[in-house]
């Protein structure tokens, strides 16, 4: 899927092995910006990853810009009968690539892929409360908040809040 965002040419594409080590520096460099997920840093092994969640039926893409990976998403089902109906989603990009449309254009897929593929009935997420961006997006796919953990996290010695967010496909 080729489209623009402003003056950089965007192609959002499914995720293979060989992005593994480009998937890992996103996540390496959004969470050292602390603010935005939870883990202190990636996930040593994606290309496991990535070969996991391709036999769980998931989806991961990344988004890039002239053929350099600037974002990543992912969503997969539950592991357990009592919960595969309900996708699990992720989505990061990096800082100098955020507020170009990059997020919405992988939100659109992700939600078209989802209504076409699979059992999938619902997506779920978590987000910061501080968030503004990220909950701005999932709001306008039509995310709802389900649920607040009330300081389920300390950042820098500020408690924000855990959001849970739920949109249904049917
Ligand atoms: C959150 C994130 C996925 C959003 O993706 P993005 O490409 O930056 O977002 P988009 O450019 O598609 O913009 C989405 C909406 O937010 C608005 N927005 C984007 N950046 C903004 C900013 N800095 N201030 C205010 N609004 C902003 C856009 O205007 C758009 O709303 P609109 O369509 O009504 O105009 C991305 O910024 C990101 O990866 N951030 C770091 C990691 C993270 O927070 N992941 C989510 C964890 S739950």
């Amino acid at each position: 899927m080729k489209m623009k965002a402003n003056s950089f040419r965007v192609t959002i594409r499914e995720a293979e092995e060989n992005d593994a080590d480009a998937i890992k520096r996103i996540i390496d460099s959004v969470a050292k910006e602390k603010h935005y997920i939870v883990p202190e840093r990636s996930r040593e092994n994606w290309k496991q990853a990535i070969k996991e969640i391709k036999e769980r039926k998931g989806l991961i893409l990344v988004a890039e810009i002239n053929e350099m990976p600037v974002g990543m998403a992912h969503l997969v089902s539950g592991r357990f009968e009592k919960n595969k109906h309900v996708g699990f989603l992720g989505i990061c990009i990096l800082k100098e690539f955020g507020g170009k449309g990059i997020g919405t254009r992988m939100m659109e897929y992700m939600i078209k892929w989802a209504k076409e593929h699979g059992e999938l009935e619902k997506i779920s997420l978590n987000v910061f409360s501080t968030n503004r961006v990220a909950i701005k997006l999932y709001r306008k796919f039509g995310f709802e908040i389900e649920g607040i953990c009330r300081k389920q996290f300390k950042i820098e010695d500020r408690y924000v809040d855990e959001i849970i967010m739920g949109k249904w496909l049917t």
